[in-house]
């Protein structure tokens, strides 16, 4: 009774010019894969809930999601009319999914990471749904995936990793002691050096009614108003009590609204990634992740791209049609768009995005 939700939201500013709000960055394929990330997102879930599948995104983007997942009917397609951050766009799935059947076990996938192998994946998400699953004495757990943290980033949420749970089929279950997202710099360090931290991957699995409750529980307003949608949702209601109620439902991520108060409570647990796993922060990641799709020395991406080079390395992403030539320059990102164009390098390309709230400030 697994029922997977994909929410496929915000802009990926980092990666500007080429993810912006009117195509961001999860319609994008970042890996010269020939599948976009949201179609990637999907295609993987796919042997874990057949057609059990719900898609959450913003309205403006539903030509090209239907375009890329066709196969997702009407129903199972939630279209916001304005971003309202993951634990409305998450929350309304589990209330929706709740109406049509409480005892539904679901799991949340964020559509713009890259994963590999799907099969490593597929297997920790299996131990995550036995884990989640209620017993007789429990209400069962939210499960979160745990990775190897690499460095004190201050851009995730910290699990600080308890003791082995002993559940059958899921034997690198842990218990979750605390859920921390995004602490500053210094707390990064701290946990970084104390080993006791993974990442968050940003997926949750668990019981519809376990998330529904600690959204009641922390955010009142907003599990009354998705309530209010759900039980519209599959009537001919649904339009009219959505476009009431959204506008007014607060804005919070479900990692605040949800993981660090359900950790707290002793309801969260964990399974730590065996897969690789990318959030694409920047272009830099870009260039890591497509070291078969190189020339020479240079990271290419775009359809029909004409890049010439000549003792040069770094990552071009093109979107013209215009022939780029780059010679004697190292570690260069160059991303052309038809209205604009980057130039940085891959040690500089986290500050793409003060560079374009910059722009943005000053119109
Ligand atoms: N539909 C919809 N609407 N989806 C949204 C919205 C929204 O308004 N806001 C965010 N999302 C989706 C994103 O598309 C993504 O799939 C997921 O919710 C997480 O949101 P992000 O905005 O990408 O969060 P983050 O990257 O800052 O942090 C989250 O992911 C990290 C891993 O990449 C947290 O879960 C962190 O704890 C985690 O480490
Ligand atoms: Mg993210």
């Amino acid at each position: 009774n697994f029922h997977a939700v994909i929410p496929a939201g915000g802009v990926g500013t980092r990666l500007w010019p080429l993810s912006r709000a009117a195509a961001p960055k999860f319609l994008h394929d970042l890996t010269g894969s020939g599948s976009t990330l949201l179609r990637a997102t999907y295609d993987r879930l796919h042997p874990l809930a057949g057609d059990r599948m719900m898609v959450v995104t913003g309205v403006a983007h539903r030509e090209a999601v239907c375009h890329q997942l066709p196969e997702v009917p009407d129903s199972e397609l939630v279209l916001e009319s304005e971003p309202k951050d993951s634990a409305a766009a998450i929350g309304l799935a589990a209330a929706i999914l709740h109406r049509r059947d409480p005892s539904i076990i679901m799991g949340s996938f964020a559509a713009d990471h890259v994963i590999s192998p799907d099969q490593t994946f597929q297997a920790a998400v299996r131990e995550a749904i036995l884990t989640a699953a209620p017993a007789e004495d429990s209400e069962g757990k939210i499960v979160t995936i745990g990775i190897e943290p690499s460095h004190p980033s201050t851009g995730f949420g910290y699990i600080r990793i308890g003791e082995a749970l002993s559940v059958a089929g899921a034997p690198h279950a842990h218990s979750v002691v605390e859920f921390v997202e995004k602490p500053d710099q210094a707390t990064a360090e701290k946990y970084l050096k104390s080993g006791d931290f993974s990442w968050n991957a940003g997926m949750f699995v668990a019981p519809v009614a376990l998330m529904l409750k600690h959204l009641e529980k922390n955010e009142p307003e907003l599990y009354a108003g998705l309530n209010e949608i759900a039980e519209a949702w599959d009537t001919d209601q649904r339009g009219e009590v959505t476009a009431r109620i959204w506008p007014t439902l607060p804005k919070i991520a479900i990692d605040y609204a949800v993981a660090e108060p359900a950790a707290a409570a002793g309801d969260v647990a964990v399974i730590p990634a065996a897969f690789r796993w990318d959030d694409v922060g920047d272009f830099a990641a870009i260039g890591r992740l497509n070291s078969a799709n190189e020339v020479d020395d240079v990271t290419v991406l775009g359809e029909g791209a004409r890049v010439f080079t000549e003792d040069a390395s770094g990552v071009v992403v093109t979107d013209t049609k215009r022939v780029i030539a780059l010679i004697g320059i190292d570690d260069v990102v160059i991303v052309d768009t038809p209205d604009a164009l980057l130039v940085t390098t891959t040690a500089h390309a986290q500050r793409v995005k003060a560079a374009v709230d910059a722009l943005k400030a000053n119109g």
